[in-house]
This record gives C-alpha cells, structure tokens and sequence, in this order.
C-alpha cells in the first residue's frame, strides 16, 4: 500500500526564505488589497504589519462598501469593515500581477457584515456565489443561515501563475450578490507544495496546528508565507500538550537539502499533541461544514512531525496513522531531531470528513504525536484560455474604444462567461479557444479602426457597424475574415486593395456605406 505513495520528505528545520518582518513593508511577493477601502487608499495593519491597498486598481466594476455601523466595533481588523459588492455582470474579475511559472496563495475573505441591510446570512435564504481562479471554478461560497454576520469566511488556493497575471472571479450565481473583503496574494517557494502544478491547483480545505497555542488562527509573521493555521480545538482527555522548550528546530542537519519543502514555521514544529503514555491511540475529525461543497474533492492529506518531547534517553515514537482507514504510514519511527513531513497526492479520497487515527505500534516507546496537519483538494485547472495574442487584441480593442460592457476576465472562456459581442470555437484537446466573431454594432466606437481588429488571425466575422468610425479603411492582413460591416460609420474610401483583392476572389463580404 504504502509503496506507490508519494511519501519522502524531510523539512529543512529552517524556513527557505526567511523574511524578516519590517513593520509596514511587505515582503516581497505579498499583494493585501482591503475590497472596498475608500476612506484611505493604504495602511499598514496593526496586526500583521502588513501594507494593504485599496482594491480599486485591480478592478474594474463593483461597488465599495462598509460592514452596517452597529457591528463596526465588532470587526476584529481593517479589512472586515469594508468590502467590494459586485451587484452587476455575472463574473466579475480582479487582475493581479504575477511571475509566470511562480506559486502563490491566493486568499479571499467575506465579512458580510450586513454591509446591505438585508439580513442575507440569517433569513434563511440561498446565498451563495461562486469563485473562479483563471477559467475554472476553484470555490463556492456558501453563506446561507452563516448566522452572526460578522463571522469571516476564507477561501484559500495554491496555484502556479500561467501567465504575467492571475485572475481571480466572483460569479453571480443569481442566489445573492458576490462580494468580498479582501484579497491576499502571496509568492511560495518554488518547491512548496509539489502536487501543484500548471494543470493542478489545491483549494484549501483544512490546516491546523496542535499543542497549546494561545492564538486561534497563526498567520504572518510567524508564517513567512502567511498561511492561516487554526488551533486544533476538539480538545479532550487524554490529549496531551507538548512544547518543546530549549529543542533546537531551527538548525537543518548539514546535507539534508530536499528538493521540495512545506516550509512549516518553527513555532509550529514546537508544539504537538499526543495522549497519556498509557494510552495506544487517538484520532483527529475534519469535517467540511456547509461552506465546502465536499462531494467532489480529491483530498490531499499532509502530516507535519516534529519530535518535540525530551528523548535523550533514547525513547522513540513509532506509529501507524490511517486516513478514513486507508494506512498512509506503517510503523513509522518519527526522527528525535529532524522534522518530517508526509503527504499522499496519489489517492482520490472524496467526501465530506476524514477520520484520522494515530496508533501507537507495539514496542514503540512513546505514544504517536502530531504537529500540524493539512487538507488541500485538487482543482483541475481543464478549461483553458484564450488565445493569448487575441487576448492582446481584445484588451487593446478595450482600452483603445473605453467599452464599458462587462468585459472582464478571459474573453472565451469558460464558455459560459464569453464577453459579450463575441463568439468563440473551442477546438477539442489541447488548444485555447479562439475568437472567430466579434460583434460592436451601436457600440459608441469613436476614432480609426483599431489595428488590433485586423491582427486576430481567427476571426471570421467582424460588425462595426453603427459607431462613430472615423479615416480609411486600413491596409490589413485580414486572414480568415468573411464578413467585415463597416456601414454607418464616418469612413472615408478608397477601399484598400487588400480589402478589394479578398472581395474580388470572393472570399471576403464588405458593407460600407451610410443609411
Ligand atoms: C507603513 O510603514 C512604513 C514603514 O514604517 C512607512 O514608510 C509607510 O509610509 C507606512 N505606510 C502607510 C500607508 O502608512
Ligand atoms: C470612513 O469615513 C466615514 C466618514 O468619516 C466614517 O463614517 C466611516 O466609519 C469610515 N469608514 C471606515 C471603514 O473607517
Ligand atoms: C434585519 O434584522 C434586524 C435585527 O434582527 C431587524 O431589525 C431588521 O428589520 C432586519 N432587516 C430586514 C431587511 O429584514
Ligand atoms: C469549464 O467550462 C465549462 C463551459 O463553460 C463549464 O461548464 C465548466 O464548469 C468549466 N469548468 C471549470 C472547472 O470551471
Ligand atoms: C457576533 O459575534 C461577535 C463577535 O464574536 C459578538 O460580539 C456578537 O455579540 C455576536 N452577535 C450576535 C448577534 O450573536
Ligand atoms: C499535474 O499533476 C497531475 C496529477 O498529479 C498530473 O496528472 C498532470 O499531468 C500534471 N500536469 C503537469 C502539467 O505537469
Ligand atoms: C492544550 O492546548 C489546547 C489548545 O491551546 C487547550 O485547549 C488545552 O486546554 C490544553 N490542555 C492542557 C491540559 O493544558
Ligand atoms: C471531537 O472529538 C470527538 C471525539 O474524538 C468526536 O467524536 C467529535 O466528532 C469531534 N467533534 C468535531 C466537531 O470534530
Ligand atoms: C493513565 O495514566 C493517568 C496518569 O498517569 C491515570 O490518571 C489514568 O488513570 C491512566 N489511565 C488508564 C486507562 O490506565
Ligand atoms: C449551502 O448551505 C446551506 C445551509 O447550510 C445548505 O442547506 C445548502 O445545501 C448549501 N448549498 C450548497 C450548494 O452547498
Ligand atoms: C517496527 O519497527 C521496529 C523498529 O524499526 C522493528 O523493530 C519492528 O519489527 C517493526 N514492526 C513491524 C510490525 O514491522
Ligand atoms: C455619432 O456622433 C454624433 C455626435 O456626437 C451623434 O449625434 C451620433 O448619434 C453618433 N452616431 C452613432 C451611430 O453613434
């Protein structure tokens, strides 16, 4: 069983990429928008010392909010009290830049707040909306009856940048209006988390640490990554607290360099929980609520271990662990002075809980321990997008005219969300989907015709009729286009003669001309 899991690593004890906190800088790779923030375009947060900006730059629609006045002093940070409403268009995008290839965390938050006076999370009613990481749907956020709308709900994924930005989309489901309150993005080590790949993301599902924390989420600084770790709190007898108290976790053996790390924060790895020595075994329940919509995942569980107890005298800790009594880990002796992590990417566990059980094996000197642990479920990343010089030519078409449609987000895909005024083919396998159609009649177009139209070398039928078009026809490559409606416009002849050639082999339909 154990033979084909993808098992292996050991932590380097010190985190690859130590940042050391500078209050009111950010580290670099760190983006923190506050949705909505328009009473200041900045801060720095009072508890991460993290610099977080106004949203307003990275979007295009949507409407700023703040969470109802009365429960103002119930938000515990900055970032609870106002947030972006996206009352308009059915997908809504935020553009963030990143570094092709790279890995980052992408985290939302909801405090609704009552922020519309409507009583969403508490009337009983559906509210629920929908988030896309580029083209593929990554989450669903659930606040139906979430009760006390102060509550804050996060979604989180790991995901590999496909391009110079990443896309991160609210969808109107038409079961309440998507909004948000904030918007992390956080560069990871290059080898972090490697089942995460171009064609796979991993949608936060669980991270939690043991032992006696005092905080209930850990996050930056003690995170370099800002990870969120929740305490374990289904406390109960015979759990036992461990800390370690002068154990060195922070010097990495020499040698000990692995190609791939989970980079588990120190503070961490010197804390567990185990149970009375006279005690064989515990277990540990992670349960979606309704928040995750669970039926579908392929989970991902990740063991983190430290030994944190005193073993000089020689003791050791070995143990079977078991996930939903699957046994990830036989007879697992844990190392007296090197943290472990494992994980198992190749099962496709499904379902709501997982039942995690820990087990003493006979002979072991100690009882099993645990430091953290995380649940991720695979996101296949299978829609692809479009094409990517027609991408350049829609988003200059865009700027060049200012159109104010809902265009957002990828132009083709997914096919659902198509900009308006366009058609697209989406050829089977391996390749982006393609505009063949674009349709601006009545759209207000003011100026010359764009270059941009004439350098999409898929596009078959092109309508610009009834704008404000100004100059001459332009001499252009027209590739693959059939159909080219230029009728009532400003434009003034002589028609090119690449233009005439195409319409004289029949191969291209011109209207021209005014009413
Ligand atoms: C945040 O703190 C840094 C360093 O102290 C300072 O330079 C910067 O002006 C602060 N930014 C804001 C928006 O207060
Ligand atoms: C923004 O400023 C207004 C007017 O001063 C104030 O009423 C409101 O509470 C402020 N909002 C936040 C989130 O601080
Ligand atoms: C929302 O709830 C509050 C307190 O329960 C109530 O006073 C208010 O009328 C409700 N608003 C709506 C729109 O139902
Ligand atoms: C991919 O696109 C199709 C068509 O728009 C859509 O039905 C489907 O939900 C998308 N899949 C994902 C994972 O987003
Ligand atoms: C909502 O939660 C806050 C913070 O936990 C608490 O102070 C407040 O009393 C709660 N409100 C309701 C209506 O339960
Ligand atoms: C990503 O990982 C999945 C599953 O582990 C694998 O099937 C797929 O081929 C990988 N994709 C790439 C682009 O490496
Ligand atoms: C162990 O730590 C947990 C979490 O901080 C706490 O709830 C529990 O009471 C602690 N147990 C003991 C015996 O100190
Ligand atoms: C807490 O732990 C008990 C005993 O291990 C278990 O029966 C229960 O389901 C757990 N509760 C939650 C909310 O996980
Ligand atoms: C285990 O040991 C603890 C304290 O050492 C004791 O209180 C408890 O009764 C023992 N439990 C069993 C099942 O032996
Ligand atoms: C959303 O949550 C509600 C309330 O917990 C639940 O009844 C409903 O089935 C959930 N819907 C989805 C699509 O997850
Ligand atoms: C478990 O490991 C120990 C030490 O590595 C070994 O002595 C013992 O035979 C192993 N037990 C089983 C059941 O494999
Ligand atoms: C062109 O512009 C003029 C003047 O601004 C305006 O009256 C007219 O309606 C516009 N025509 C079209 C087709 O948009």
């Amino acid at each position: 069983m154990s033979t084909n899991l993808a098992w292996l690593l050991r932590l380097p004890l010190i985190l690859a990429a130590m940042v050391v906190q500078v209050h009111g800088l950010s580290p670099p790779g760190f983006l923190s928008l506050d949705c909505g923030l328009a009473n200041k375009s900045a801060y720095n947060d009072s508890i991460t010392g993290l610099l977080y900006i106004s949203d307003s730059g990275f979007v295009e629609g949507g409407l700023s909010y703040q969470i109802s006045a009365n429960l103002m002093d119930q938000a515990t940070n900055e970032q609870e009290k106002t947030l972006r409403s996206f009352p308009g268009g059915q997908r809504n995008c935020y553009t963030l830049p990143s570094i092709p290839g790279k890995r980052y965390l992408l985290r939302t938050t909801f405090t609704y707040g009552n922020y519309d006076g409507l009583n969403k999370t508490e009337d009983g009613s559906l509210f629920l909306f929908g988030l896309h990481i580029g083209v593929n749907l990554w989450a669903t956020v659930n606040l139906t009856n979430s009760g006390n709308s102060t509550n804050t709900f996060w979604k989180e994924v790991l995901t590999v940048a496909p391009d110079r930005f990443i896309s991160v989309c609210l969808i109107n489901f038409g079961l309440g209006t998507p909004f948000v309150s904030s918007l992390e993005m956080r560069r990871i080590g290059d080898s972090m988390y490697p089942f995460v790949n171009s064609s796979v993301s991993a949608s936060y599902f669980s991270r939690l640490r043991f032992g006696a924390v005092d905080e209930f989420i850990s996050r930056y600084p003690m995170d370099s990554y800002d990870r969120f770790w929740e305490r374990f709190d289904n406390w109960s007898y015979p759990w036992v607290n461990l800390t370690s108290k002068n154990k060195a976790m922070s010097s990495p053996p020499a040698n000990h360099c692995d190609d791939f790390s989970f980079s588990v924060p120190s503070a961490i790895l010197q804390r567990a929980s185990t149970i009375e020595s006279n005690f064989s075994w515990f277990s540990i329940t992670v349960e979606a609520n309704s928040n995750l919509q669970s039926e579908t995942m392929e989970l991902i569980p990740i063991f983190h271990f430290a030994e944190v107890g005193d073993v000089n005298g020689g003791a050791r800790r070995t143990f079977d662990l078991s996930v939903d009594d699957e046994q990830l880990l036989h007879n697992f002796t844990l190392p007296a002075t090197s943290p472990v992590t494992k994980f198992d990417s190749s099962t496709r566990r499904r379902g709501s809980r997982a039942r995690i059980v820990l087990r003493r094996s006979p002979g072991s000197d100690l009882p099993p321990l645990i430091n953290a642990l995380e649940l991720h479920s695979r996101v296949w990343m299978i829609n692809l997008t479009t094409a990517s010089g027609d991408v350049d030519s829609m988003e200059s078409i865009k700027e060049k005219y200012m159109v104010t449609r809902n265009w957002n987000g990828d132009p083709c895909s997914p096919r659902d969300y198509t900009w308006d005024g366009l058609n697209c083919i989406y050829p089977n396998g391996h390749q982006n989907p393609r505009v063949v159609e674009l349709n601006l009649s009545a759209s207000g177009l003011r100026g010359e015709i764009a270059t941009s139209f004439m350098s999409m070398s898929s596009l078959e039928k092109l309508d610009l009729s009834n704008n404000n078009l100004t100059g001459t026809v332009p001499d252009y490559r027209l590739y693959s286009l059939r159909v080219l409606n230029l009728s009532n416009n400003q434009l003034i002849g002589p028609i090119p003669d690449s233009v005439l050639q195409r319409i004289v082999a029949g191969q291209l339909d011109l209207r021209f001309g005014m009413l």
